[in-house]
């Protein structure tokens, strides 16, 4: 983790291979958004932050063999398990670039569609990144954005350990600059850019037991745990007991998990 550009979940291997599952639990949604912009045959895409697989396989499909798609990841490692998945997958218009996507050096206005999941809820400055998308977008095309707010997440019945390490995270991610309720500011963001039409789409999900995602909460603070602890934001007692009777309330096959909600916002950059 770089104190000085830090990037909330951090790279634990649980992490990773949570992203991997990630990819496939979100699929639906993301393919809904990209039906709704339309991403067609023979079109150029860059996919921001797309951590081991992200949409790659599913802008891959619809760009087509005589489309590009281009996934530019920060972290080595993650690059590494993307390129593998695209080798495997066979996904021959892929590419994936390791580098910050705040800068790319790709070249101005040479993607139909630039989109991003699940990314500017986990850095500072997420603009940066929009600023950069914005530029590497061509006149008429797309920005394309899914990114949660934490502030719906609640179980029935409650338990208190809930609110208080979500509070906990929050309060980590806010000391670093990071945004955890971004998802409904998304629309302002790409109005500040310059976008135009644009459109937005809300989620919320119920976690039955056994769902991927139920434990998010969990994990998320598991992720975060050596540096929240270090901050003394909680102490280590205290922080055991919460994580512990949160996972007994969550194995509860009756306890009732709402998510974050997630808000696609999508838009155009008008024409010249
Ligand atoms: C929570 S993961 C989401 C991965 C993927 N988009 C998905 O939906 O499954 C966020 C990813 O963004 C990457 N990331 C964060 N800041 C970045 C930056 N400035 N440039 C490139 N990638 C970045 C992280 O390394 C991580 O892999």
């Amino acid at each position: 983790m770089n104190e000085s550009d830090p990037y909330l979940l951090g790279y634990r291997p649980a992490e990773q291979e949570r992203l991997e599952r990630q990819a496939l639990e979100l699929a639906h949604e993301s393919s809904w958004l990209f039906d709704q912009i339309g991403c067609r045959q023979g079109s150029r895409v860059v996919e921001i932050g797309c951590g081991p697989r992200g949409c790659l396989a599913l802008l891959a499909e619809r760009a087509g063999a005589n489309g590009k798609v281009i996934g530019v990841e920060r972290s080595a490692e993650q690059v590494e398990r993307a390129r593998k998945f695209v080798a495997d997958s066979h996904l021959t218009n892929v590419e994936v670039l390791c580098g910050d996507a705040r800068e790319t050096g790709l070249s101005e206005a040479s993607f139909d569609l630039a989109t991003a999941r699940l990314v500017l809820v986990n850095v500072p400055k997420p603009e940066l990144l929009v600023k950069e998308m914005v530029r590497l977008v061509r006149p008429g095309g797309v920005i394309a954005l899914h990114e949660p707010d934490s502030t719906t997440q609640r179980y029935d019945p409650p338990l208190p350990a809930q609110p208080r390490l979500l509070q906990v995270l929050n309060t980590y991610a806010e000391m670093n600059g990071i945004d955890r309720t971004i998802g409904l500011k998304l629309p302002r963001m790409l109005r500040a850019a310059g976008l135009v039409d644009i459109r937005v789409n809300p989620s919320v999900h119920i976690y039955p037991p056994g769902h991927g995602r139920r434990t998010l909460l969990l994990e998320f603070v598991e992720n975060a745990r050596g540096r929240i602890l270090e901050k003394n934001l909680i102490g280590k007692i205290e922080l055991d007991d919460l994580t512990a009777a949160l996972k007994n309330h969550l194995e509860d096959p009756e306890t009732l998990v709402l998510s974050s909600v997630f808000i696609q916002a999508w838009g155009r950059i008008p024409n010249q």
